[in-house]
């Protein structure tokens, strides 16, 4: 048996800057009340005639981590893609990550597991090096969720915390089996799909069926914000405690926690909840909203470049979200 370590890291954000006040122009909301209630400032939207794509940023993310790993695209293994916005119905991105880097003809696999999606992406690189099977793995969480977000009045409960972006990680065989990922935590509860649901297109619900009707908008995410937080908050504690028990360490023992960048106000009740200092929590939900499948491994990739990791530190990453799913993963860097 083997650990897996990450190795390398990478990010990648689209240029364009779209503020509270520029979403003030196109739909009946303000910059108080999205700071207040979620922290977000700005976030970043892929602008219209851009070649950017959930696949393409990925891959840009990819390159950024791999080059950093010092390691080659021909030293990649498999590739595992966590996306809820993928660039087609069908194939996933991650076989388009193995086009665009020009790569072997390794195997790839696309996860969809929303905001939960990187912890699970992560979770399976990680059991794939564990056994042997493979030494380097591409992880990455990639989404554009701009281009399909309702940007009227009626969409601003949710369309104002989503942003797009990429980022990406090697995960890498370690022999010293107290380093790298220690343990990985994965949940669900289905009968709260409804509660953050895109419906269609789905083959129960396909696309000329909705083009009928001009009241159908359920290929526009919906979200009761209020029982997402509820529960967010809830299973955020559980799972982390449940990744510090198995590991028999205890919450003073954390050095960086990244939580997945739903809501500043999950963040910080989860560091009260913990006791944790603003050095022992990262957050990046201000400069760009709610990245979903992209987040955490964004969050971690600035932190790392930030300094705000070092060698021998517990580094615990966690995650909720649409389905529900909720994990996290303990890390001795
Ligand atoms: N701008 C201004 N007003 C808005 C608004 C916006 N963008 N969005 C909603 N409102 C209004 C609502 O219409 C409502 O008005 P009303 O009282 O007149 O009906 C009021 O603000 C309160 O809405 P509500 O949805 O109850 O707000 P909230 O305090 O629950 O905050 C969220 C909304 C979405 C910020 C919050 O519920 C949340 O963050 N939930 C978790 C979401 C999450 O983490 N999702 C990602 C998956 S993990």
């Amino acid at each position: 048996m083997y650990n897996s370590k990450i190795i390398g890291l990478g990010k990648y954000l689209p240029e364009h800057v779209v503020t509270n006040d520029d979403l003030s122009q196109m739909m009946d909301t303000n910059d108080e009340w999205i700071q207040e209630r979620t922290g977000i400032k700005e976030r970043r939207w892929i602008k219209e005639g851009t070649d950017d794509t959930s696949a393409v940023m990925g891959a840009k993310a990819s390159r950024m981590a791999i080059d950093r790993a010092g390691l080659t695209k021909d030293d990649i293994d498999f590739i595992v893609f966590a996306t809820m916005t993928p660039d087609y119905y069908f194939p996933g991105c991650g076989v388009q990550i193995q086009d665009m880097l020009d790569m072997k003809n390794i195997g790839a696999i696309d996860i969809r597991n929303q905001c939960s999606g990187f912890v699970y992406a992560i979770s399976v690189a990680d059991q794939f090096i564990k056994t042997g099977m493979y030494k380097n793995i591409l992880v990455v969480g990639s989404e554009y969720h701009s281009n399909g977000l309702d940007k009227s009045t009626r969409g601003r409960g949710v369309t104002v915390i989503f942003g797009d972006g990429a980022g990406a990680c090697v995960l890498s065989r370690e022999e010293d089996t107290t380093k790298g990922i220690l343990s990985t935590h994965l949940h669900s509860e289905g009968k709260y799909a409804d509660k953050l649901i895109v419906e269609a297109p789905s083959i129960k619900h396909w696309v000329p069926e909705i083009m009928e009707s001009k009241e159908d908008l359920s290929y526009f995410p919906y979200m009761d914000g209020t029982f997402v937080f509820k529960h967010a908050v809830v299973r955020f504690s559980e799972v982390i405690i449940e990744g510090l028990m198995k590991n028999g360490l205890q919450k003073e023992d954390i050095d960086m926690l990244i939580p997945h960048q739903a809501n500043l106000r999950i963040a910080q009740f989860i560091q009260k909840k913990f006791g944790l200092s603003n050095d022992q929590v990262f957050n990046n939900i201000m400069k760009y909203g709610n990245t979903t499948a992209a987040s955490v491994i964004i969050a971690l990739t600035e932190a790392w470049e930030q300094g705000k990791i070092n060698e021998g530190d517990n580094v615990v990453l966690a995650a909720f979200g649409s389905g529900f799913t909720w994990g996290s993963v303990i890390i001795k860097w």
